[in-house]
C-alpha cells in the first residue's frame, strides 16, 4: 500500500502529482524512462542466535522480484525492531538494513523535524548536509507536502540540495505518525530513474513498521 498521503514524483523538469492516489492505485513511472535496475537481491537468515539476537546475516544474493524483495525486508525489518522502541535505534538500523540490502544505493537515511527544519539522523553512506529547511531540496519538499517524492534525475529538481555528487535519483518518504511528522526517509542511488513505483510501495510499507515500532512519552 502506498502512503496515506499519496505520492509525488518529479521526472524531467515536470512534477507529476500523484496527491490523488490512494491505495491501491499505481505509481507510474514513464514508460520513457528506463527502469535499468539491477538484478535484486535475496536476503535468508536474519539474525544469528549466540544466546541473544545479536548480528545480522545477510544471505548470498539471488535474482527475485522486487515484490518478493521488499516482502523479505519487511519481514526481517519485524525482526530487527522487535522489543526496541527507541526513535533513533531503530532508524539506525532501517537505514542500514535498507543500504545493505537494496541494490544501487549511494546513501540510506533520515532526517528528523526540528522546529522548521529538518536535521540529519542516522544514515549509511558519505557525510550529509546537517539541516534542510523544510519546503527546501527534495526532502524539505517531501515534509512540507507529506508526500513521497520520487525523482528520477536529480540535477532537474529544481532545489535540489546534492549532499552526494554521486547521487542522480532519489526517493523521499515522509514519516508521520498520529498526524504529526517526525521527518523523513531518504535514498539516493547514482543511477537515474533507479527507484519506481515499487520501491515507493515497498519503502512506505517498511517506514510504516518502522513508524509503528517507535513510541514517545506522549503516545495515546
Ligand atoms: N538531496 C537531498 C538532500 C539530502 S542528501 O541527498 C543526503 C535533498 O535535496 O533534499
Amino acid at each position: 500500500m502506498l502512503h496515506p498521503s499519496g505520492v509525488l514524483s518529479f521526472t524531467r523538469l515536470l512534477p507529476v502529482v500523484y496527491a490523488s492516489l490512494r491505495p491501491p492505485a499505481t505509481i507510474v513511472q514513464p514508460s520513457r524512462l528506463p527502469l535499468a535496475i539491477s538484478p535484486l537481491t535475496r536476503l535468508k537468515n536474519g539474525f544469528s542466535l549466540n544466546g541473544r539476537r545479536m548480528t545480522f546475516q545477510f544471505a548470498k544474493p539471488e535474482t527475485v522480484s522486487k515484490a518478493e524483495l521488499y516482502a523479505n525486508l519487511q519481514s526481517q525489518l519485524r525482526s530487527l525492531l522487535e522489543g526496541e522502541r527507541d526513535l533513533i535505534a531503530n532508524a539506525a538500523n532501517l537505514s542500514a538494513l535498507l543500504y545493505h540490502s537494496l541494490p544501487d544505493l549511494n546513501w540510506t537515511g533520515f532526517y528528523f523535524v526540528r522546529g522548521v527544519e529538518l536535521v540529519l539522523g542516522p544514515f549509511q553512506g558519505k557525510p550529509a548536509c546537517v539541516r534542510i529547511a523544510i519546503g527546501k531540496g527534495v526532502c524539505g519538499t517531501a515534509a512540507a507536502h507529506r508526500q513521497t517524492i520520487l525523482v528520477a534525475n536529480v540535477h532537474e529538481f529544481p532545489g535540489h540540495i546534492a549532499c552526494d555528487s554521486a547521487s542522480n535519483s532519489e526517493i523521499v518518504i515522509p514519516i508521520i505518525k498520529h498526524e504529526r511528522l517526525l521527518g523523513v526517509l531518504d535514498l539516493d542511488s547514482p543511477m537515474f530513474a533507479r527507484f519506481d513505483d515499487e520501491d515507493a510501495e515497498g519503502l512506505n510499507e517498511l517506514a510504516q513498521i518502522f513508524i509503528d515500532s517507535i513510541h514517545f512519552e506522549s503516545d495515546p
